[in-house]
Parts: structure tokens; sequence; C-alpha cells
């Protein structure tokens, strides 16, 4: 019996690895297994769990190394509300903002990255994460109540928080379109 299920076990992997969602890698492991929470919890994320989210965006490259960009995070519910409607205490906003006025420098694409990284940083901690651009109008409106810094316009926010476990978010995963779709080699 328990050579039947340890075969069971191997060849599930064994397929698991064949599709290429689960690795020995565990960067990748995180890209592949990873999704954008909906649902989430009160718990808050600790101020060293986000110290290490913001170390991580800071980290992320960017156009001749020239970080154009600002993190405002938000943690008090009213003005989380302006910006995403059903954030709870708790969970934290990190809007990303894009230096204004810099010829020849990419702000939009390296605030990206920046946000990327603090999007695999909160998931690699155990946190769920979700990008929002919809909202973003929201932010640029009320500048002043989010104290976005002058000469930098938001372009992305980042919604960190603790994620409801009873919520079977894997099924409702978003599919992506296949290597074949995609991907085409130059002969
Ligand atoms: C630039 C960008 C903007 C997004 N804006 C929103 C948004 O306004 N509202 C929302 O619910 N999700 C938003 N998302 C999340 C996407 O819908 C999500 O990443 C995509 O469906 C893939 O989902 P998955 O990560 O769960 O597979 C955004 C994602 C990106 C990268």
């Amino acid at each position: 019996m328990k050579i039947k299920t340890s075969i069971l076990v191997l060849a599930f992997l064994a397929s698991a690895k064949l599709f290429g969602q689960v690795t020995d890698n565990c960067v990748a492991n995180l890209i592949l297994s990873g999704y954008s929470e909906r649902a989430y919890v009160s718990e808050p994320v600790t101020d060293q769990q986000l110290e290490m989210i913001l170390k991580c965006g800071i980290k992320a490259p960017s156009g001749r190394n020239n970080q154009p960009w600002r993190f405002t995070v938000v943690r008090d519910e009213p003005a989380m509300k302006e910006a995403i409607g059903n954030v709870l205490t708790g969970n934290v906003l990190i809007i990303i903002s894009g230096v204004e006025s810099q010829t020849g420098t990419t702000p939009d694409f390296d605030c990206g990255l920046a946000t990327e990284s603090m999007f695999l940083a909160a998931h690699s901690l155990g946190l769920g994460a979700r990008i929002y651009g919809g909202p973003v109008g929201n932010v640029s409106s009320k500048r002043e109540l989010f104290q976005i810094p002058a000469g930098y316009k938001p372009v992305i926010i980042l919604r960190i928080g603790n994620v409801d476990k009873t919520v079977d978010a894997v099924s409702a995963a978003t599919p992506r379109k296949s290597a074949e779709e995609i991907v085409n080699y130059k002969k």
C-alpha cells in the first residue's frame, strides 16, 4: 500500500514537473504557483514584512539605474478605501509613482519592475498581493490626501495582505495563453 502511494506521489510530481508547475527552483516555483489574491482577512501585515517587501522594490533594476520611483505606503483604512473599495484594515497599499519629467528614462516600465519585485516578495513571505491599475485615477485625483511626492505621478497600486484561506482561489486561477501561442523561435 505504501509503495502504491509513493508511486502515485512520484507520478504526480513528475507530471507537474513536465507541465512546468513544479521545479527544483524556489523562485520559479513561486512564480509558477502564484496568483493575484482577491480575498483577504484583516490580520495585519507586520512592519518587518513590509520592510522586506519595500527593500525588494528598492533593489529592482531600472534604466540607467535611475530608480525613477517613489513608494507611498498607505495603511489607514479610510484612505485605503478612497483608492480601493473593498480593502480591509490590516492590508497595506503601496502606491508606486514614477518621475514626471526626465527625458530618456522609462519610469512606467521601471515602476512595473519594482512592482513585480514587491509582488513576488509578498508571496515569498506567505502574504497575498494584487496589482491594481483601475483605481490609480482615484489616487491621482487626491494626490494631497495620499501624500504623493511632488514631481511624481501614480503609476500603479500594489495591495498586500493576509489571505483568506477559506476561499478556494486556486480553482478560479486565471489561465495563461499557451507557449505555442506566445513564443516564436526565429529559424
Ligand atoms: C498592470 C496591471 C493592472 C491591473 N489592474 C487590476 C485592477 O484594476 N483590478 C483588479 O482586480 N486586478 C487588476 N490586475 C490584476 C490582474 O487582473 C491579474 O494580474 C491577472 O488577471 C492575472 O491573475 P493571476 O495573477 O491571479 O493569475 C492588474 C494587473 C496588472 C499587471
